[in-house]
């Protein structure tokens, strides 16, 4: 399979010579059947074999910065706050929604999630859920760290609250009573008016958590040397969530400037230091109505992110702010603004941080885009899967922008699997390829018959790749558990991963994910490589929003050009369909063969898990 992903996508001389290294790491007897071996033994101990290979590979041990590069943001709609205590409301009642939801998730009260779409109704793996809140990502010289709380701890019980760069503890628990939402408003009120006290004010410490890991963590050891320092860091890394009280950005309010100060803050001189990029929950409530969530991605994927925010969007218009209700304030102790300590040495960082984050702000190239011409209702009525249609749309737009296909990653859920998190689904496969250029350089040689027979096949391809990545046959966790485990018993790195082919092949130049929504709102993330597209994609009856993002720092990439691209391809492949599928067989007879191979391996292998 692997060698197959890949040998149109290389020279012929390079895939030789690929070949010939795969054949002899897989043959019998050689290296690939003993790390299989210890794979296999690795797996009867552990409850997942590859989580935390994963972890590592995807998050710990990465050191780019986490706004753009890692974190993930969710947009919610713009709100229409009257005025800046309309504001504060809305948050009070955000948060309420956050104790009601950590709520469920202490008590275990969730309800389990079945899988939808392709091969529908397997329950899911629910561990993510319960590290939504009680996680915080560590900076580390080398590797992070995932500190896991225990649920519920009653270390647990404050937030923190970013106003104007300065960091408030609010505690959800006063003299044993949990704040109710009145009380959360009292305390947010407090905190603008102490934030607005100019000669308490700290400086930015927020920034140092945008820069690079091990940068970051190069500075964290600077600071802990101050108990004053240490006390602060050690409350912030505790917090059930951070809350970001933003004043208005000054930028205008559209789809693509509320992704971009979600996912950067808008840098040092707007919001981009009225953040802490490590915890995993940050909600952002601007004064201006731009809101949404901010998240370090590694305890959890987007899906489990939607999960949570639509509960809340769905609590905040469905429960009325109990605000208005309410019989008199209580006298509650102010929340505590965390102190500094700082020295010229750590001026210095932040402002090369600060710096480095501004770097990163004016580089990003980002494009939300509502294509409205139709959605996932017309691509069902072709009876072709909606999420195979879009990988192939891309495919498409990527070839036209480029003239060729490059390594895409698709991120499929395993949660299926005991602790399963994602797989990827190639999705620049041999099939695509051809059909992308019937659409292109052979568009005029080619008969509407033979498009379509190629579009088929490149959606039963991508179609059989996901089915395969959600019941775990997928290539990309099997190969890293493979090279992975060879380190682990200390074996030189075999050639099938120093290989150039290998080393291409997992610099996704395309990096695509699916997050539906059913409320409106959407996510977006950045590209994962210099010359790369992020696109986030939300496939809606109706319409297919897109969240395109690249940096203007590499020549070959523009997220204008691509949406243009990709828009031009949709109308295409709309049309085609329209004029020809009523006349070719259409029915993907070897899905449903491919399909029950899979579900029979599947159930063999989750008796064990
Ligand atoms: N004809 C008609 N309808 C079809 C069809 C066909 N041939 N194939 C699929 N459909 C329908 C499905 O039944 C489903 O219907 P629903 O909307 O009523 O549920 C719908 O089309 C969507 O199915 P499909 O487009 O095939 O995709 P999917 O929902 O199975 O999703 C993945 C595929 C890969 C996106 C999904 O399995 C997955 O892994 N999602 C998680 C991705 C993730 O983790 N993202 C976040 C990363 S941070």
């Amino acid at each position: 399979m692997y060698l197959t992903s890949i040998k149109h996508l290389v020279k012929e001389e390079q895939y030789q010579k690929t070949k010939s290294i795969v054949e002899k790491f897989g043959e019998p007897g050689g290296t690939g059947e003993l790390l299989q071996e210890k794979l296999l033994e690795k797996s009867i101990n552990t409850h997942n074999w590859v989580y935390d290979y994963w972890l590592d590979d995807m998050y710990l041990n990465q050191r780019l910065a986490l706004p753009v590069n890692s974190n993930p943001a969710m947009v919610f709609p713009k709100q229409d706050f009257r005025d800046h205590k309309d504001s504060l409301k809305f948050a009070a009642h955000l948060i309420t929604g956050v104790l009601e939801y950590k709520k469920h998730i202490d008590t275990r009260a969730l309800p389990v999630d079945f899988s939808r779409g392709q091969l529908a109704g397997t329950p899911l793996c629910m561990k993510q859920y319960y590290r939504l809140f009680n996680t915080y990502r560590l900076p580390g010289l080398k590797r992070d760290t995932l500190v896991i709380h225990e649920t519920g701890s009653t270390e647990q019980e404050h937030i923190i609250v970013a106003c104007k760069n300065q960091f408030f503890v609010m505690d959800l628990v006063v003299k044993e009573k949990p704040l109710r939402e009145m009380d959360i408003l009292s305390q947010l009120e407090k905190i603008v008016k102490m934030a607005e006290n100019t000669e308490e004010r700290q400086p930015p410490f927020g920034l140092l958590t945008s820069d690079g890991r091990t940068e970051w963590a190069q500075a964290r050891d600077v600071l802990i040397k101050d108990s004053v320092n240490r006390e602060s860091l050690a409350v912030i890394e505790k917090c059930l969530c951070v809350v970001c009280l933003d004043d208005p950005s000054g930028m205008e309010v559209g789809d693509t400037s509320r992704a971009l100060l979600m996912l950067h803050g808008g840098g040092h001189e707007k919001m981009g230091a009225n953040r802490w990029y490590d915890k995993p929950m940050q909600f952002v409530v601007g004064e201006d109505g731009v809101c949404g969530t901010v998240c370090e991605h590694s305890p959890f994927e987007g899906i489990v992110l939607v999960a949570c925010t639509e509960y809340l969007m769905k609590f905040m218009t469905g429960s009325p702010s109990k605000i208005g209700r309410a019989t008199s304030v209580s006298e509650l102790p102010a929340p505590r603004r965390l102190l500094w300590k700082t020295t010229p040495h750590i001026q210095g960082l932040l402002k090369a941080s600060a710096e480095r984050l501004q770097r990163l702000v004016r580089d990003l190239d980002m494009d939300v885009h509502k294509f409205e011409v139709y959605g996932k209702e017309f691509i069902k009525k072709q009876k072709m899967s909606p999420d195979a249609y879009i990988q192939v749309s891309l495919q498409l737009a990527f070839y036209r922008c480029n003239g060729r296909l490059v390594s895409t990653y698709e991120s499929a859920s395993i949660r299926r699997f005991h602790e399963g998190r994602v797989d990827n689904i190639r999705s620049a496969t041999p099939e695509t390829l051809a059909f992308v250029k019937a659409m292109t350089d052979e568009k005029t040689s080619l008969s509407d018959s033979e498009k379509i027979k190629r579009l088929w096949d490149a959606i039963n391809a991508q179609t059989n790749s996901t089915i395969a990545a959600i019941t775990g046959m997928g290539i990309d966790n099997h190969l890293l558990g493979l090279r992975e485990i060879s380190q682990e018993i200390h074996m030189e790195m075999p050639e099938i991963f120093t290989d150039e082919t290998y080393v291409a092949s997992n610099q996704f130049i395309l990096s695509t994910s699916q997050v539906p929504t059913t409320v409106e709102m959407f996510c977006c993330y950045g590209p994962v490589v210099p010359n790369g597209y992020g696109c986030c994609y939300n496939p809606q009856a109706d319409h297919l929003l897109f969240s395109v993002t690249s940096f203007h720092g590499s020549t070959e990439t523009s997220s204008a050009v691509f949406i243009k691209a990709l828009d031009e391809g949709l109308v295409e492949m709309r049309d085609l369909c329209k004029t020809s599928n009523n006349f070719v067989e259409t029915t993907p007879k070897y899905i449903y063969i491919y399909r029950n191979i899979s579900l029979s391996i599947y159930s063999h292998l989750s008796c064990k898990h």
